[in-house]
């Protein structure tokens, strides 16, 4: 017999949620466009052991395309052009780690979350869908683990990410764990899987960030179906709540990130022998022209880019949220990239890719 035991040293303690558990007597379809996703998402199912190639080798020259995700252009300055080529090649596997190894917990997270929903939306195409997408995000933990290990190693997960993820599962109200995990959580990761996807040169990534993305373009599509026929029925107060909380949930992912994450990247650097101030001091003094041919579509990050234009879509974007995260956006970025105005901010916000899937593999602006 292995060693199996019924508590084991990696877990966490478990922690109380409010969830209610709602049973549906009706079978029939009833949401159209939700059953239609539910059989869609049956019939793209994969095997992430058959399905991607694990024998190849990680090519860790390639892999050196990879996307830091830094937040700030450190790649261009003339103090990462002036490294080794095995400190760069190094540096990017490191940093792929720790954000793949976000990536793996978030895929965690979304896993119970779906689990939840299938207990607690009252409709059963959404119940159905649901469990379609615990399907999924099981496979996610399962490649991402797999692809993280033969990498690097996995690394912890960010407080600012453990954060909304508890306060999405601990919520009991089944709306906010759509908005908390469908619309915020899965808008930043597709914006960042899009991104890391197209940029890597690196096969197995590619390939499996691709079966991911796909996966996870139909996610949104279920938050954003589900969620604009629910709030038309909501009232005023219970609307401000699930703007409230949409807003709670990106705020603390993005003020606390702007800090924590950049130094846990500064401090997985110098493991390695890299600078953090001499890297800091070379992007303070090029500043100027490591921005100036920045292409346009590139200032707005993951938020404004697509979690905001979700919020919009679904109806949950009033003015009074509107300028609370026009004020929390520019603390952080500036008002060049969130604009002088509310007005200002609103006029920047682009319209959702009219298809997801298409968009995340670079097939569409
Ligand atoms: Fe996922
Ligand atoms: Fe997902």
């Amino acid at each position: 017999m292995s060693e199996f035991d019924i508590t084991t040293p990696t877990q966490e303690p478990g922690y109380e949620t409010a969830m209610e558990v709602v049973f549906q007597w009706n079978y029939d379809p009833e949401v159209e466009e939700l059953r239609n996703l539910y059989v869609k998402a049956a019939e793209a199912q994969w095997i992430g052991s058959r399905d991607l190639d694990w024998e190849r080798p990680i090519d860790l020259v390639k892999f050196a395309t990879t996307p830091l995700g830094a937040g700030v252009p450190i790649e261009r300055t003339s103090y990462w052009r002036s490294l080794p080529e095995a400190t760069m090649v190094e540096l990017t596997r490191r940093t792929a780690g720790f954000r793949l190894s976000q990536f793996l917990h978030g895929e965690q997270g979304a896993l119970m979350v779906a689990a939840q929903l299938v207990n607690a939306v009252p409709h059963t195409d959404a119940k159905f869908y649901a469990a379609t997408q615990t399907m999924d995000e099981a496979r996610h933990v399962e490649v991402f683990a797999r692809y993280i290990e033969k990498l690097d190693e996995i690394r912890p997960i960010a407080p600012s990410l453990k954060g909304i993820l508890d306060q999405t599962l601990q919520t009991g109200d089944w709306m906010k764990k759509l908005v908390g995990m469908q619309i915020v959580v899965e808008g930043l990761a597709l914006y960042a899987f899009r991104d890391m996807r197209n940029l890597t040169e690196e096969p197995l990534l590619k390939d499996l960030l691709t079966y991911v993305a796909r996966d996870e373009s139909r996610h949104h599509a279920y938050g954003v179906q589900y969620i604009e026929r629910c709030v038309p029925c909501l009232g005023d107060a219970q609307r401000i709540e699930l703007e409230d909380f949409a807003l709670e949930c990106a705020r603390s992912l993005i003020d606390r990130n702007a800090q924590g994450f950049f130094t846990t990247l500064l401090g997985i650097w110098a493991e390695i022998g890299v600078d953090p101030v001499a890297m800091l001091t070379s992007l303070q003094n090029e500043r100027e022209e490591i921005t100036r041919d920045l292409p346009r579509g590139r200032r707005l990050g993951p938020v404004q880019g697509f979690v905001i234009p979700t919020l919009r879509r679904c109806g949950l974007l009033s003015e009074r949220v509107a300028s609370h995260f026009h004020g929390f956006l520019r603390e952080n970025f500036g008002t060049r990239v969130a604009g002088e105005s509310v007005e200002e901010f609103l006029q920047y916000l682009p319209e959702l890719p009219a298809d997801t899937a298409r968009w995340v593999l670079g097939e569409m602006q």
